[in-house]
């Protein structure tokens, strides 16, 4: 290792994976577990620019929000503050976004099959520009064409069968053992 790796315990960790599939509420309790600073990168760019994300798609447009999504994670990930990061479920279309998670953090990708994730849509469609305006059908393409880009991860964990506060423990847990080993 040269003296600019970091070892695996000194990475930021990333959760990523299809929206509503719980990266926020999972990210938190696993910052909470190891006392680390939990962000979550759709609140950083809300916070930049005084808006939520779905009121800057609508008033500046898609492209603008991957600009600052992208600008605001590659800040994150080369920070060396161990931090615990919740991305938006668009962000690894990204290749940059990629890049710089794989490169520089430990990349955790939550799974859920369609069959559970389809029961949570109504929670948060209105919320999600990118579901508005699209039958089930186009929303189950997008689903399928993105695990895709999430196939890329060091870790994959499945959520179906589990609570949050399971997959939590079970994330940390495994992060403590792999500390310990390499
Ligand atoms: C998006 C996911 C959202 C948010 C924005 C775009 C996407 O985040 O970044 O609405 O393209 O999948 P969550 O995954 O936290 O819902």
């Amino acid at each position: 290792m040269n003296s600019h790796e970091l070892s695996l315990r000194e990475k930021n960790i990333v959760f990523t994976g299809f929206m509503g599939v719980g990266k926020t509420t999972i990210g938190k309790r696993v910052a909470k577990k190891l006392y680390r600073s939990f962000i979550d990168t759709d609140d950083a760019i809300e916070e930049a620019f005084g808006m939520t994300p779905a009121e800057v798609f609508t008033t500046y447009g898609e492209k603008t929000f991957r600009d600052k999504e992208r600008e605001i994670v590659t800040r994150l990930c080369t920070e060396q503050k161990l931090h615990v990061i919740s991305l938006g479920g668009g962000a690894f279309m990204q290749d940059e976004i990629r890049k710089v998670c794989l490169e520089k953090c430990i990349v955790i990708y939550l799974d859920l099959s369609w069959e559970h994730w389809k029961d949570r849509i109504g929670l948060i469609i209105d919320s999600r520009p990118v579901l508005k305006d699209r039958s089930l059908d186009e929303i189950e393409e997008l689903f399928y064409k993105r695990q895709e880009y999430y196939s890329v991860n060091h870790s994959k964990m499945e959520t179906d069968e589990q609570d949050p506060e399971e997959v939590a423990s079970y994330i940390v847990d495994s992060l403590k053992l792999a500390w310990e080993l390499y």
